[in-house]
C-alpha cells in the first residue's frame, strides 16, 4: 500500500506587487530582479494570512479530489510562518473546512516543508495508521520580510498549495529527506523572544536573514544529489520522469539543476515569474497548475524536490 495524490488546490493573495512597485521602496530595478531571479511579480497578502490561504487551497483540493472534509483522518500543514504559535495552522484549517475526524499538526522545514509532509504522510499510510490525508505547503513570508533589505525583499511572495492523498496501490514510489543543522545560520529568521522575569530581556522582532550565495551553492549541489539518490534507491531511469517539480527559489537554480541532471528545461516547469519564492508553497502551487492545465496523466512519473532553511532538503518520486 502506498499513498496517491488524488486532488490538488492552491491559493495566492489577490494583490500583485511588481518589480517596479518594489523599485519604489528599495534601490533595485525590474531588470536586476528578472535577470538574477526570474521573478516579474509576486502576490502579497494584505489581509490574507497563513491559515486563511491554507484553508482556501485545502477546499480547492477537496473539490478537485471529489472528497469530503469528513473523510480526512490526517492534516499536515508545512509552514515556517504560522499565524500563531498555537493553535497550530493545521488545527485552524481543520476548523475552517470542517474536517472533524482528522488529527492535525504542523511541520516546519521551510522550503522543503511540502516534501517533508508528504514523506510523513507516506510513512503513516504505509504503516496503516491513516488512510486519507490533506497535505498543505503554505507561507506568508511577507510578514517576516525586512522591506528595507533589497537583498531579500525582492525574492519572496505569499501563497498556499494543497494535495489530498489517499491509500492506494500506486502513487508515491520513494522519498528522500535530509538536514544539515550545522549550516543553519545561512538562512534564518529568529522567533519573537519576549524574555522572562529572570533574564530581563526586552521583546525582539526579527526578519529573514539570508546569505544568498551560500544558499545558491547549497541548492545547486544538493538538489541534483538528492534526486540522483531517489532515482538510484528506487531503480528508476531518469528518462522515465516526465516533470521535475522543483522549489521555485530562483530560475537560475532550476536551470542549473536541469543542466547537472542533463535534462531539458521542458521537463522543469516554472512559475516563479508570477509568484516569486512562496517557500513551502512553491511545489504544491506548481503541481496544482500542472494538474489543472491537464499536463498530468495517470501513470506519469514526477519528482517533487525542495530545499531551504534548516538547512533541509527533500524529494519525492511518485506516479500520478
Ligand atoms: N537590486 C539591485 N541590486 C541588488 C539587489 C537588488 N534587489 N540585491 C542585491 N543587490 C546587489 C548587491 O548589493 C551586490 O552589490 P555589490 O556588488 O555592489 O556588493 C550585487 O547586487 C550582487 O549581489 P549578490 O548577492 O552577489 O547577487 P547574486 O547574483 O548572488 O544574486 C540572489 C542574489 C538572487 C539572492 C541569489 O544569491 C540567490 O538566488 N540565492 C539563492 C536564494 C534562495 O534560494 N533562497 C531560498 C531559500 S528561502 C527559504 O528557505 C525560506
Amino acid at each position: 500500500m502506498t499513498s496517491r495524490i488524488i486532488g490538488t488546490g492552491s491559493y495566492v493573495p489577490e494583490h500583485i506587487v511588481t518589480n517596479d512597485d518594489l523599485a519604489k521602496i528599495v534601490e533595485t530595478s525590474d531588470e536586476w530582479i528578472l535577470e538574477r531571479t526570474g521573478i516579474r511579480e509576486r502576490r502579497i497578502g494584505i489581509e490574507e494570512g497563513t491559515s486563511f490561504m491554507a484553508a482556501k487551497a485545502a477546499q480547492r483540493a477537496l473539490e478537485n479530489a471529489g472528497a469530503e472534509a469528513e473523510e480526512l483522518d490526517l492534516i499536515l500543514l508545512a509552514t515556517s510562518s504560522p499565524d500563531h504559535c498555537f493553535p497550530n495552522g493545521a488545527c485552524e484549517v481543520q476548523a475552517a473546512i470542517g474536517a472533524v475526524n482528522a488529527t492535525a499538526f504542523d511541520i516546519s522545514a521551510a522550503c522543503s516543508g511540502f516534501e517533508f509532509a508528504l514523506s510523513t504522510v507516506q510513512a503513516f499510510v504505509q504503516s496503516g495508521v491513516y488512510k486519507t490525508a490533506l497535505v498543505i505547503g503554505v507561507d506568508c513570508l511577507s510578514k517576516l520580510t525586512d522591506w528595507t533589505d533589497r537583498g531579500t525583499c525582492v525574492l519572496f511572495g505569499d501563497g498556499a498549495g494543497a494535495a489530498i492523498v489517499r491509500a492506494e496501490e500506486t502513487g508515491i514510489i520513494h522519498t528522500v529527506m535530509g538536514s544539515d543543522g550545522v549550516r543553519g545560520a545561512v538562512l534564518s529568521c529568529a522567533a519573537r523572544n519576549n524574555g522572562n522575569f529572570l533574564n530581563g530581556k526586552q521583546p525582539e522582532l526579527d526578519y529573514i536573514y539570508m546569505n544568498g550565495q551560500e544558499v545558491f551553492k547549497f541548492a545547486v549541489k544538493k538538489v541534483p544529489e538528492c534526486i540522483r539518490q531517489l532515482l538510484d534507491e528506487s531503480d528508476t531511469d531518469i528518462g522515465d520522469v516526465k516533470y521535475f517539480v522543483l522549489h521555485q527559489a530562483n530560475s537560475r537554480i532550476c536551470e542549473s539543476v536541469a543542466k547537472r541532471l542533463k535534462q531539458p528545461m521542458e521537463k522543469v516547469p516554472m512559475n516563479i515569474d508570477r509568484y516569486g519564492n512562496t517557500s513551502g508553497a512553491t511545489v504544491p502551487i506548481l503541481l496544482d497548475e500542472l494538474n489543472r492545465n491537464g499536463q498530468l496523466n495517470r501513470g506519469d512519473k514526477l519528482i517533487l524536490a525542495g530545499f531551504g532553511g534548516g538547512l533541509t532538503w527533500g524529494a519525492v518520486l511518485l506516479e500520478w
